[in-house]
């Protein structure tokens, strides 16, 4: 990797068993559910408490389902499998991008109010550009949420996430929004305590901070 901000990361952190073309590996719809219901609520409760159920949203990485309690005004969902973002009820619009084969959101700067990413954000294999790029289309002061539970498609993820725990996840995805330079207020909270019978859940966010002034 030649972006500099990467040189704290061991090498291989970013690699995955499977290297194949993501477009391959998602080209099969999988019109499942990939947390339990309890976890799916608790993302709901998440983006309202965040509100970000409302105003212009993009959800990255997206799938049938979006998980918010209610429509934003205007929710574009982004994701690999076009019949996955067909079914998606909630969806105002549909965009297929490969974010590993370029970490470019094709919006203009400033198109939404806000950003939501659920359990998806351990297959990035360029999360820092990525995380920049969200913050270039999110408004000032809109947040960006990363979700996730404690599962995954393992041959697709980072190694580095594989190899942690759920308190590292938590901790990693913090350290994405610090090194992208382009966020402030970044916060955490476990939505749903591990050891509980279900799916855990955890959300990291943090606020478009476009200025040269960033403060955590
Ligand atoms: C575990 S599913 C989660 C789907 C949805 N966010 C949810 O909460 O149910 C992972 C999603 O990540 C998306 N994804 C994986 N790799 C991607 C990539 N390189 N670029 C864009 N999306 C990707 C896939 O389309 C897939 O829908």
């Amino acid at each position: 990797m030649t972006d500099d901000r990467y040189r704290e990361f061991p090498t291989g952190f970013f690699d995955r068993q499977d290297e194949g073309d993501d477009r391959a590996f998602y080209s099969m719809p999988r019109l499942v559910t990939h947390i339990d219901e309890r976890a799916i609520e608790a993302v709901g409760l998440v983006y309202e408490h965040l509100e970000l159920d409302r105003g212009r949203v993009i959800d990255l990485m997206s799938s049938w389902i979006s998980h918010f309690k209610s429509s934003p005004d205007t929710l574009v969902a982004l994701g690999m499998n076009r019949s996955e973002l067909a079914a998606n009820d909630m969806a105002d619009g549909a965009v297929i991008a490969d974010l590993n084969r370029a970490p470019v959101l094709p919006f203009a700067s400033s198109s939404f109010d806000g950003a939501v990413c659920c359990v998806s954000i351990d297959y990035l294999t360029n999360p820092i550009e990525l995380f920049d790029e969200v913050a270039r289309v999110v408004a000032d002061g809109g947040r960006f949420c990363c979700t996730f539970s404690n599962r995954c498609f393992p041959t697709k993820a980072i190694a580095g996430w594989l190899h942690g725990d759920d308190r590292s996840h938590i901790d990693l995805v913090a350290r994405y929004f610090d090194l992208s330079g382009r966020w402030r207020d970044v916060s955490a909270a476990v939505a749903i305590e591990p050891g509980r019978g279900g799916d855990p859940l955890y959300a990291v966010w943090a606020t478009a901070a476009n200025t040269d002034e960033v403060s955590r």
